[in-house]
C-alpha cells in the first residue's frame, strides 16, 4: 500500500453518464500528478460498468464499487480493486443488517477484492458499544487472514456532510476511536498491521489534519471529491505532509 490512501466515494452523482465521464478523467487526470498518493474512485453504481469497460483502465488510479453488485457464484465484470461495505446510508437508510454485511465482507474477500469497512455511530448512544456490535456481527466467521484484508473505515454517521448539521469529527475524537477498533482486532484477532481509514466531511481544509497521523492511513471523501477542484486541493495537501 502507497503512503496514504485517498477514496472518493461519489454516492449517487454525478446525474449523467456524460458529467460523469467527465469527472472520471478529470480525477485520473490528477490522480497521475499525486502519484505518491494511492486514489481509489468510487462512481456511482449505474455508471461503473460502462466507465470502467472495454479498453485499459488508466493505472494511475485504483478503482471501487460502493456495493457488492454480482450474483452470487458469479464474477465482477469490472476491473475494482475495491468494494465498500456497509456504508451508513445502505445500513440505515436500506435497513442492511450486520448478518448482510457480513456476507457482503466475505463474499468481497472471495474474489481477492479489498473490503472497505464503515462502522460508526449515530450519535446520542455509545460509540464503543455500537463499535464492538458492528465489528463482531460484521466479522462473524471471517479467519485472521480475511480480516487482515479489510480496510477499516470510521465514520461517524452524524458526521457525514449530507446529514443534518454534519460536520467533521475531531482528529482526536477519531483517534480515539481507531484505537478502540485496534483494540478490538488485537484482542480478538492479533492482528499486527492494519490499517485505518477516517470518513465524514473530509475536505481540503481538514485532510491533513487526519492524515498526519500515522495511525491514520486514509481518509473516504464524498461531497469534496465531487469537485475536481477540490479533489486537488485534497490530494495536494495530502502530499504536503508525507
Ligand atoms: P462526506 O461523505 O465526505 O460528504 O461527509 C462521506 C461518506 O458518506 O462516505
Amino acid at each position: 500500500m502507497k503512503n496514504k490512501i485517498i477514496i472518493a466515494n461519489w454516492k449517487d452523482n454525478p446525474a449523467t453518464l456524460v458529467e460523469t465521464e467527465e469527472l472520471f478523467k478529470a480525477e485520473i487526470y490528477i490522480a497521475k500528478r499525486y502519484e505518491n498518493v494511492q486514489t481509489v474512485i468510487c462512481p456511482p453504481t449505474e455508471f461503473l460498468e460502462q466507465l470502467l469497460q472495454g479498453g485499459p483502465v488508466n493505472r494511475a488510479a485504483l478503482y471501487g464499487a460502493q456495493d457488492v453488485f454480482w450474483p452470487e457464484n458469479s464474477k465482477p465484470t469490472v476491473p475494482i480493486s475495491h468494494v465498500l461495505v456497509g456504508h451508513s446510508e445502505r445500513r440505515y437508510d436500506l435497513g442492511e443488517t450486520d448478518e448482510i454485511v457480513n456476507q457482503k465482507l466475505k463474499a468481497v474477500l472471495e474474489e481477492g477484492i479489498v473490503p472497505v469497512l464503515f462502522v460508526g455511530e449515530r450519535g446520542g448512544e455509545s460509540r464503543e458499544e455500537i463499535l464492538t456490535v458492528q465489528l463482531a456481527k460484521d466479522l462473524a466467521g471471517l479467519s485472521v487472514e480475511q480480516v487482515s484484508k479489510i480496510l477499516f473505515t470510521y465514520e461517524p454517521v452524524w458526521a457525514i456532510s449530507t446529514n443534518p448539521g454534519g460536520h467533521s469529527d475531531t482528529p482526536e475524537n477519531a483517534l480515539e476511536a481507531i484505537k478502540f477498533i485496534d483494540d478490538f482486532l488485537t484482542i480478538n484477532y492479533k492482528l499486527k498491521t492494519k490499517n485505518y481509514l477516517y470518513g465524514g466531511s473530509v475536505n481540503e481544509n481538514n485532510v491533513a489534519d487526519f492524515l498526519k497521523h500515522p495511525e491514520i492511513s486514509g481518509v473516504v471523501v464524498g461531497k469534496a471529491s465531487l469537485d475536481s477542484n477540490r479533489f486537488l486541493q485534497i490530494l495536494n495537501a495530502t502530499t504536503m505532509i508525507l
